[in-house]
């Protein structure tokens, strides 16, 4: 499907889900305030791909990204590496909870899809 829309009341706070958008795993995550406020206070020079994270979520406790990895295209695991955001088991990459890439050989963050949010509780990608 080229487009697909997911119901954000069932993906609770500080959870990440996964769902499949054009035969790529795409990962959702709620995130907390707490990871919110983390990620739009990384000070952009530390970053090997800098963006903010504010130009990557259209609403700050929704990060949308394509789950694979930059480095050679593994799925990233959720939730885990040294910035709690991904952790790529393949070769070692981490990212932070905007899906920015921290360490590890992955040269670039996970790509933000198009996506929009339809009303309150309806995101739609693509
Ligand atoms: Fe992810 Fe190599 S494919 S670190």
């Amino acid at each position: 499907l080229a487009r697909i829309e997911v119901k954000l009341t069932d993906i609770p706070e500080g959870k990440n889900m996964t769902f499949k958008w054009r035969g790529k795993p795409l990962f959702i995550k709620h995130r907390t305030p707490d990871e919110i406020e983390t990620e739009r206070n990384v000070d952009l020079s530390t970053l090997r791909d800098p963006e903010h994270d504010s130009d990557r979520t259209k609403r700050p406790e929704w990060l949308v990204v394509i789950g694979v990895c930059t480095h050679l295209g593994c799925v990233p695991i959720a939730n885990a590496g040294d910035w709690g955001g991904y952790y790529c088991p393949c070769h070692g990459s981490h990212y932070d909870a905007s899906g920015r890439i921290r360490k590890g050989p992955a040269p670039l963050n996970l790509e933000v899809p198009e996506h929009s949010f339809s009303d309150e509780d309806t995101l739609v990608v693509g």
